[in-house]
């Protein structure tokens, strides 16, 4: 997985000279995808299959319906940060996970600016370029740092998502937005930030970041407080002391955030 991770990466850096030329396209409202993207999930694919041959690819780009319950399935994000990558902003990253019969194994976070990757086996720990890594020790939420995602791709949350914005800036010393949602679940496992939240996030975003969470002795959960799994959904993360705090403060009386569906025209 790492190598196929570093073969996307070098991929990606190489075409970062060509971005003014960059042709994107927009697969819905504000979701754009190059051939960058897409070209970076074939090399993972044949990577991974020239390897597994019997594995599913769940991509985002080439293979997003792909089912999750096989066993042996990677679940590919092959640039989280999009955005990021097509503005020159240094924040974007390959995601990898290897998911058997629904339990995550192992995953693979690449971050592609800073030539860094995650790392976490089931049981084996996480680690920064083999190096050990852990969730912070802040119990305090006056002292924490938080990280979150702007629903931009779910407009009809954002109502209920700036209410919970403005109790957690009340509450913390400080909230960061940096758009690559691989990394801000890194940034948890590392203790840069204390926790993090998002309402609306893919299998792809998480799959890897929620094992690399756990190894590192942090908690991921939904905005109810249910473990975490590779899916289309709200993510709570947190080093764990900050957990309960977090979900509480998140789901107190406003506008509601978990809405699921668009509402009609
Ligand atoms: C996006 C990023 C962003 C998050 C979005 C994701 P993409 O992934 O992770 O931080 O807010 O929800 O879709 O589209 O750049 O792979
Ligand atoms: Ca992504
Ligand atoms: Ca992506």
């Amino acid at each position: 997985m790492l190598d196929a991770a570093r073969a996307a990466a070098d991929f990606i850096r190489s075409s970062a000279p060509s971005l003014a030329t960059l042709d994107w396209r927009e697969k819905a409202r504000a979701d754009f995808v190059s051939d960058i993207d897409v070209g970076a999930e074939s090399r993972i694919a044949d990577h991974l299959l020239g390897r597994f041959p019997s594995a599913v690819v769940l991509g985002e780009e080439l293979s997003p319906s792909a089912a999750l319950m096989e066993e042996l399935v990677f679940v590919v994000d092959p640039l989280d940060g999009t955005t990021n990558f097509l503005h020159g902003y240094p924040q974007y990253a390959v995601s990898i996970a290897a998911v058997s019969s629904g339990e995550t194994l192992a995953g693979v976070v690449l971050d592609v600016a800073r030539d860094s990757h995650y790392s976490a086996t089931r049981g084996g720990g996480a680690q920064r370029d083999g190096t050990p890594i852990r969730v912070s020790t802040t119990t305090e939420p006056r002292r924490a740092l938080i990280g979150t995602g702007f629903p931009f791709k779910h407009p009809y949350r954002l109502d209920a998502y700036i209410q919970q914005l403005a109790r957690v800036i009340a509450e913390t010393s400080g909230v960061r937005r940096a758009g690559a949602a691989a990394l801000d679940l890194t940034d948890v496992a590392s203790g840069r930030l204390d926790a993090f939240w998002e309402l609306m996030l893919a299998p792809w975003d998480v799959a890897a970041g929620l094992l690399i969470i756990r190894e590192a002795g942090g908690r991921v959960t939904d905005l109810e407080g249910r473990d975490a799994t590779p899916a289309h959904g709200p993510v709570v993360a947190s080093n764990g002391a900050l957990h309960e705090w977090l979900l509480e403060l998140l789901a107190r009386p406003g506008a509601d955030a978990s809405v699921t569906d668009r509402p009609s025209a």
